[in-house]
């Protein structure tokens, strides 16, 4: 089954941000950990990454066309696109909020997300492993 994994602004950029709160893989390996974890669960990964939010907006129109399941990791975006909140809640496949860090104990601003409420399910505070959680989550939506 196909999967849809949506990355949001900066996190092609692994590589120069705080290893300390982001973990030591770069995008190019955190790509390659999901793409052999969905392969492992029986999924197909479509990985994307994007730091504008039209094409990510579209991304999630593609998969709500194509009843596509997805995770996301909207970074910035979670604390206050409404336009990817109403984007995300068009997707009826099950659609997984994912953060590397766990905004929750970071600055106040990290709090909030938008996007929780549509979601089946937020994850974070596992490094990479947050996205390995989550399409072992995602295994068990669509086999129940
Ligand atoms: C993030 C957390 C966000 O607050 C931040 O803006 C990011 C990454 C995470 O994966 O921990 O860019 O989504």
């Amino acid at each position: 089954m196909k999967l849809m994994v949506i990355n949001g602004p900066n996190l092609s950029r692994l590589d120069i941000r705080d290893s300390s709160i982001y973990g030591d893989l770069d995008y190019a390996e955190l790509k390659s950990m999901i793409t052999i974890a969905a392969t492992k669960h029986g999924f197909e990964a479509d990985v994307r990454q994007s730091d504008d939010e039209a094409t990510i907006i579209g991304w999630l129109h593609e998969a709500a066309d194509n009843k596509l399941p997805v995770i996301i990791n909207p970074a910035a975006f979670t604390h206050y696109s409404y336009a990817i909140r109403d984007a995300a809640e068009l997707v009826k496949s099950p659609l997984i909020e994912v953060h590397l860090s766990n905004p929750l104990s970071r600055e106040e601003f990290r709090h909030t997300s938008v996007i929780s409420g549509v979601a089946n399910g937020t994850i974070g505070g596992f490094g990479p492993n947050s996205y390995v959680l989550a399409i072992i989550a995602m295994a068990n939506l669509l086999s129940n």
